[in-house]
């Protein structure tokens, strides 16, 4: 696999096998991203990785705190701002319907929604589960740092036949995660990611969110 089938073929898989993942690789991963770029090579990721029986505590944990506390828990940073304008409000609305559309979840049907939204907590059935944090000190070019960081991941996933989805929607439990990881109080949770082998049987998986084409977000002069 080269970089651009790598970088093409990688998709947000919603729906894992539950075949277990090699920590050797993960390992091998992690350090490999970490050749990932960095403004004044800060290296501003910290990452956890859970399986296990660890993983199981933790489904457990969230089984119980979804009903308990269903609108989540006061966010450290707003996952989208707060008015979303165009384009960026019809890419996402264009994203769910497509998901939607391939589970055969229409619009009215909220609380089905919301119950397959609920799937985000269990990871999807992944074996994996990654986590990132950063220090709350670090700013949006070390935000960016993450992001980098994060789809390196996600390319050498992709390329030792692995899948994956970042899950922001974990930054809407903020408590429950620190509690879980131990992170101490002067790191904040980015995201979660689910890691596993694709089940290719999931309808979840059965669409590729689309992309704006070059001209919507790309400018060329003098070239
Ligand atoms: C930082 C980040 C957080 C995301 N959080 C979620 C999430 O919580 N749940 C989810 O199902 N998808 C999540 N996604 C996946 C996006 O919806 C997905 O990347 C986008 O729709 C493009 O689809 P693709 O990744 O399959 O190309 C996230 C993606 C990123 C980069």
């Amino acid at each position: 696999m080269n970089v651009t089938d790598a970088v093409t073929s990688r998709r947000s898989v919603r729906g894992f096998l539950p075949d277990p993942v090699d920590p050797a690789l993960l390992r091998q991963v992690l350090t490999t991203a970490a050749r990932a770029p960095s403004g004044g090579n800060l290296q501003p990721w910290h990452i956890d990785i859970v399986g296990g029986a660890d993983l199981d505590a933790l489904k457990a944990i969230m089984a119980a705190r979804l009903p308990a506390a269903p609108q989540g828990e006061p966010t450290e940073y707003d996952i989208y701002p707060k008015e979303l304008p165009e384009p960026y409000r019809s890419y996402r609305f264009e994203v769910g319907e497509d998901l939607y559309g391939a589970l055969g979840i229409p619009r009215e049907d909220k609380l089905r929604r919301m119950m397959w939204f609920a799937r985000n907590f269990q990871f999807f059935g992944a074996p994996v589960a990654l986590f990132c944090t950063v220090a709350r000190t670090m700013g949006p070019p070390q935000w960016s740092d993450l992001g980098m960081y994060l789809q390196s991941v996600m390319l050498l996933l992709s390329e030792a036949g692995l899948d994956s989805c970042p899950q922001e929607c974990w930054a809407i439990y903020p408590d429950t995660i620190r509690a879980f990881l131990g992170t101490p109080p002067e790191r904040m949770l980015f995201t979660g990611m689910a890691i596993g082998f694709k089940d290719n049987a999931d309808p979840a998986n059965g669409f590729a969110a689309r992309r704006a084409p070059l001209a919507a977000f790309a400018n060329f002069r003098g070239i």
